[in-house]
């Protein structure tokens, strides 16, 4: 399985923090954005990423991110030269999905808790796999409704009226064909090649599967200055309640084996004294510790 990151668009909404770095570089508590959605596909065992961003952005996250290998991973990038879609990045991308399935994550959403989405991964073989998540104000998103089995009955974006209280988040798992499919869209009349459309594509052709999310699972978007304020505020509070953060690729790195310890450990020697350090410097102690009882 590989994974698309789309981290480009203006950015308009966030405007002027937006000015002179992108969204989805924006801090998230104590975080960079892009740091969460990236723990969350290796915390599931993604190694192999594309990250799309702006031709003006992407130097950024290279900068930040580099090729991946120090986190035990594989950072590929491509730049999508105007935004004209969500469902572009597939044809952006087309080269690096080859004959794989493949993850697409919107580096503006936030995830956090549950094991919802590792287990549709699991369960994934082919066709497409979308998330719904029970919100307060559906009318903001993709809003699909399913019946018990969790087929989807209908599918709409941004409707005016909604037909149920599930929104699509930001997360989506689909099989090779979605390039083709993503070729064969039209643009919608705001001129963008609308995510909804493939998914509406895989639907008509009985192939989608919608996996409820569950209550523990928190979904939080960043798109405007206050909901980036509340997911940062939401994170801090689990990582002060908790002791452990959310969001470190290198903590998800271990975890998932994609580096030894000894490696682990001598990144977090790299890093400058601060609270992440001494948070990883723990993550790296209860390890050894963890270790000695085998
Ligand atoms: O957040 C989930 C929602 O994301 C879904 O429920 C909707 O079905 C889906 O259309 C999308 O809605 P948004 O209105 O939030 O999409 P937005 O245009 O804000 O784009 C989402 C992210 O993708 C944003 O961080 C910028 C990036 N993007 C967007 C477009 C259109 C790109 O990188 N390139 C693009 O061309």
């Amino acid at each position: 399985m590989k994974a698309i990151i789309l981290a480009g668009g203006s950015g308009s909404r966030l405007y002027p923090l937006t000015r002179v770095s992108s969204k989805q570089l924006q801090a998230v508590y104590d975080k960079p954005m892009i740091y969460y959605p990236l723990t969350v596909l290796m915390a599931a065992g993604i190694k192999d990423i594309c990250l799309i961003s702006t031709a003006e952005d992407l130097p950024r996250f290279q900068q930040l991110l580099g090729d991946g290998s120090p986190w035990g991973i594989a950072i590929n990038y491509r730049v999508q030269l105007r935004p004209e879609g969500i469902a572009q990045c597939f044809l952006i991308a087309e080269d690096f999905i080859g004959d794989d399935n493949v993850v697409l994550m919107l580096g503006d959403n936030i995830f956090s808790g549950g094991d919802n989405f590792p287990r549709a991964l699991e369960q994934f073989k082919s066709g497409a796999a979308i998330f719904a998540y029970h919100v307060k104000d559906p009318e903001r998103y993709g809003v699909v409704e399913f019946d018990r089995e969790g087929n989807a009955l209908s599918l709409q974006e941004k409707p005016e009226k909604p037909r149920s209280s599930y929104a699509v988040p930001g997360v989506y798992i689909y099989d090779s064909n979605v390039v083709e499919i993503a070729r064969d869209t039209r643009p919608s009349p705001r001129g963008e090649l609308e995510i909804t459309d493939v998914n509406l594509e895989y639907m008509r052709r009985g192939q989608l599967r919608v996996h409820r999310l569950s209550r523990g699972f928190a979904w939080l978007d960043a798109g405007t200055s206050s909901a980036l304020q509340e997911a940062s505020a939401y994170i801090e509070a689990i990582e002060r309640r908790q002791g452990i953060k959310i969001g470190c690729p290198e903590e998800a790195a271990l975890v998932r084996g994609f580096l030894t310890l000894d490696r682990f450990e001598a990144l977090v020697d790299q890093m400058p004294g601060c609270e992440y350090r001494s948070y990883l410097s723990g993550v790296a102690d209860e390890a050894r510790r963890f270790e000695g009882l085998k």
